[in-house]
């Protein structure tokens, strides 16, 4: 026993070490068990979707007046993942790694005519496809049509709204995948879309841009009926800057509501004159020589989808990497779970290196303490082991 003395001091240090690395391991199969029973609800919702999918599939009328009609009538109306939303400045997540916006052939002065169509739904402009966002998302999407949403001269009608605020009106520039033929084609698919979003805002002056549209809207009051304007640079309907927008994904706001638009919202406004924008609200007819006004959706719920600024929007920006999702009554699994989940494993698997390291540099310095003479121990491992910890400690924080 007195031999022994101070053998079981090291013995109790080495279980508690052991113990940990026990803890751990139970720690990352506990993660395991939950990531691989998420992954599994994601599966069954899925399978449900496509289930539903067979059964209602085919076009109804629709009107804005009636919005929880769509529900029913849609299937994808319904989900989880649809647009508008109210974008909260306050809990937007700061992301400085979103790729700036570069647009190409957005100039269309002297090129062929341009269709603008009263739909009964919304005003728009058929555009060409060598109208591209060249930079921006992970491929090149090519531009199909632009449309406007609006209110009443009493009711302001953007979709999206900033702190639960309207504005006036909203344009919306559609775009498709490059890796699909058309817009039908990409608009089912989950990459499909990129549709970028201004807000309109009433100015002092006319905006001489927005006119090339405003002036034709009188030809085309009735539904369904169409004009030609000549080509103009659409690059003037956004706003002066680009580089300051939010991201993030959601759906058309219209039937039939696929959930494949990844939204670009610019934080810039655009300005139209008061008169200007009360010929856009007083001038389309739709069905039943009715006008056409109000056609902007409420905002849907976010479900723990993060809304994503290029810039800082104030005191309580986030950097989108760090901070976990605010709505944690969501039932988003798939999503916000998945980036948790990441993280948990990567600060376990941190922990863990960290505490073997410190336990193998421990068991080395002992022996190296018992074989003191030994040149063999004049190794640099224990240095190599610190320098490991150090990094890894960098890369978590
Ligand atoms: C633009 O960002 C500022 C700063 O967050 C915010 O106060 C303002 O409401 C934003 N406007 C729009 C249209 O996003
Ligand atoms: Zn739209």
């Amino acid at each position: 026993m007195r031999n022994n003395t101070k053998i079981p001091v090291e013995n109790s240090s080495a279980a508690e070490v052991s113990m940990l690395l026990d803890i751990l391991l139970v720690l990352h199969l506990q993660v395991l068990v939950i990531a691989s029973s998420s992954s599994a609800e994601e599966d069954e919702s899925s399978e449900r979707d496509a289930q539903r999918s067979k059964g209602s599939s085919h076009q109804h009328h629709w009107g804005y007046h009636d919005q929880d009609a769509w529900l029913s009538a849609f299937e994808h109306c319904s989900g989880k993942a649809q647009s508008p939303v109210n974008i909260d400045t306050h809990k937007v997540f700061y992301e400085p790694n979103l790729p700036p916006i570069k647009l190409e052939g957005y100039d269309l002065a002297g090129s062929p005519a341009l269709t603008l169509i009263n739909n009964g739904h919304t005003l728009q402009l058929s555009l060409p496809s060598s109208m591209r966002i060249m930079r921006g998302f992970d491929h090149v999407y090519v531009a199909a049509q632009l449309h406007f949403h609006w209110g009443t001269t009493e009711v302001p009608g953007s979709e999206h709204t900033i702190d639960h605020v309207h504005f006036p009106a909203e344009i919306h520039v559609v775009h498709y995948n490059s890796r699909y033929a058309n817009l039908a084609e990409a608009a089912g698919k989950a990459d499909g879309l990129a549709v970028l979003g201004g807000f309109i805002g009433i100015g002092l002056r006319d905006n001489d841009n927005y006119e090339k549209i405003l002036s034709a809207l009188t030809d085309i009051s009735i539904e369904e009926s169409d004009t030609e304007i000549p080509g103009f640079n659409v690059r003037h309907l956004l706003p002066d800057s680009l580089d300051r927008f939010y991201r993030y994904s959601g759906s058309l706001t219209t039937p039939p509501c696929f959930q494949t638009v990844s939204w670009t919202l610019f934080n810039d406004s655009i300005r139209v004159s008061r008169r200007q924008l009360a010929a856009l609200e007083d001038t389309l007819k739709t069905e039943h020589n009715k006008l056409l006004s109000k056609n902007f959706r409420a905002p849907q719920l976010l479900h723990g989808r993060k809304v994503l600024a290029s810039f800082h929007t104030g005191s309580t920006a986030r950097i989108a990497s760090e901070a976990p999702p605010s709505e944690t009554q969501d039932s988003n699994i798939m999503e916000s779970n998945g980036h948790i989940l990441a993280i948990i494993f990567g600060v376990l698997f941190a922990v863990t290196l960290l505490v073997f390291s410190v336990y193998t540099y421990g068991q080395r310095k002992k022996y190296s303490k018992f074989k003191k003479d030994s040149k063999q121990n004049v190794i640099y491992k224990p240095a190599a082991v610190e320098k490991d910890i150090d990094q890894t400690s960098v890369t978590v924080s």
